[in-house]
């Protein structure tokens, strides 16, 4: 939903060509073997976000989490860091956790023949274990994942290999904002869940990431977002401006609802980051949305080709939320605009099977930097075929 200001500016690159370029097939949408290509090659191979770190708070505290096509189980360790391991029991594969979140005492018992796990994913007992000599508790041990702590979420990744967390996920908010600090002046981290949402959007989510990409639909069914942002009115939407943040009306004294006045100010944020709103895409699965007294981080995850499950949070300083602030009207304008962008999606998700969408449709000029996405995803899907 970033849009470009209509004067180009230092770092522009050049404006959108004139004309109209290819989408994706229909059948990228809906194809059951490509949702599967898509599971392997992108979400088991990047940096996923998985759970907001805060939600673990103690130690024994777990979540599991679908990345791709694996439960993902996630603790705080006695140490009080957090850690991830595939949820399987490493003795004959039970699901070692089943409910969403919990808190142990000490361990994580498999509930099928009771093999016991410390916090750090070790084999610490089983029934009969001292008469096992040749058992490794360490290689025994729950598969261990890649862990990094970003904005106060937990990102994991499945791959073998994990590519650079600087360049793909780091590198995504310094593309779109033009430096780290940029989007390290929100402290988001410190930051605390003021509401969180999570949507059954029946749609496929690269639908979810192109609306998210363009404003060319903000007139038509954004309107409590474009009396805020007005520029987004104007349809000329893209992400080719680095460090461009869209600018708040001049009579709309917060990003609320009704233009109504939202909170202070974060205190780290520049001068020039005030009375704006910037949007990040980290591919494949994050939106971030940072506006000047709170952040709005989703984070999607697909379940289907038809599809996804997408959890919004909203952060708001320490004090806002500590002192019973009412953020409603915060709250719901974000709101309003996910509902109105996933009604949108679920609207196209039937159409991606009708012989009229079979060779796909077209982006209009203020749309074509969708088309690098749909690059990057066929050249990933290609890759992973070669
Ligand atoms: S499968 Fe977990 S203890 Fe047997
Ligand atoms: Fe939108």
């Amino acid at each position: 939903m970033t849009t470009t200001p209509t004067e180009p500016r230092q770092g522009a690159a050049p404006p959108p060509a004139a004309g109209l370029i290819a989408t994706l097939a229909g059948r990228y949408y809906t194809d059951p073997e490509i949702f599967r290509q898509e599971q392997d090659l992108i979400f088991e191979r990047l940096w996923c976000c998985a759970v907001r770190s805060s939600d673990l708070e103690r130690p024994g505290a777990f979540r599991t989490v679908r990345i791709g096509r694996e439960s993902v189980l996630i603790t705080r360790n006695r140490a009080g860091e957090l850690r991830a391991f595939l949820n399987v029991c490493r003795h004959r594969g039970a699901r070692l956790c089943t409910e969403e979140s919990g808190q142990v005492r000490r361990n994580l018992q498999c509930p099928y023949h009771a093999w016991t796990y410390d916090l750090d994913g070790r084999l610490v007992a089983a029934p009969n274990l001292q008469k096992m000599p040749d058992i490794d508790r360490t290689e025994r041990g729950l598969a261990t994942l890649p862990l990094r702590e970003w904005l106060g979420y937990a990102w994991v990744c499945l791959a073998d290999e994990p590519p650079s967390f600087e360049d793909t996920v780091i590198g995504a908010a310094v593309e779109r904002l033009g430096d780290t600090a940029a989007i390290d002046r929100y402290r988001t981290e410190d930051l605390t869940l003021g509401r969180r949402i999570t949507y059954d959007v029946r749609a496929n989510w690269k639908l979810i990431v192109e609306n998210f990409m363009e404003c060319y639909h903000c007139a038509t069914i954004h309107p409590e977002l474009t009396d805020v942002l007005p520029e987004f009115a104007d349809g000329l939407a893209a992400q080719y401006y680095v460090g461009h943040g869209a600018e708040f009306a001049p009579e709309a004294q917060g990003f609320t609802v009704d233009g109504s006045a939202g909170f202070g100010r974060l205190p780290g944020i520049a001068d020039s980051q005030d009375r704006r709103y910037y949007a990040v895409t980290v591919r494949p699965q994050v939106f971030i949305n940072l506006v000047p007294d709170h952040v709005i981080l989703h984070r999607m995850f697909p379940v289907a080709p038809d599809r996804t499950s997408v959890v919004c949070d909203w952060l708001y300083l320490p004090e806002v939320i500590d002192s019973g602030a009412d953020i409603a009207k915060s709250v719901e304008l974000f709101h309003r605009v996910n509902a109105q962008d996933f009604d949108a999606c679920e609207r196209t998700q039937p159409a991606m099977d009708s012989r009229a969408y079979r060779d796909g449709g077209v982006l209009v000029p203020s749309e074509h930097h969708i088309g690098t996405f749909h690059r990057w995803l066929t050249d990933r899907l290609a890759d992973g075929r070669a």
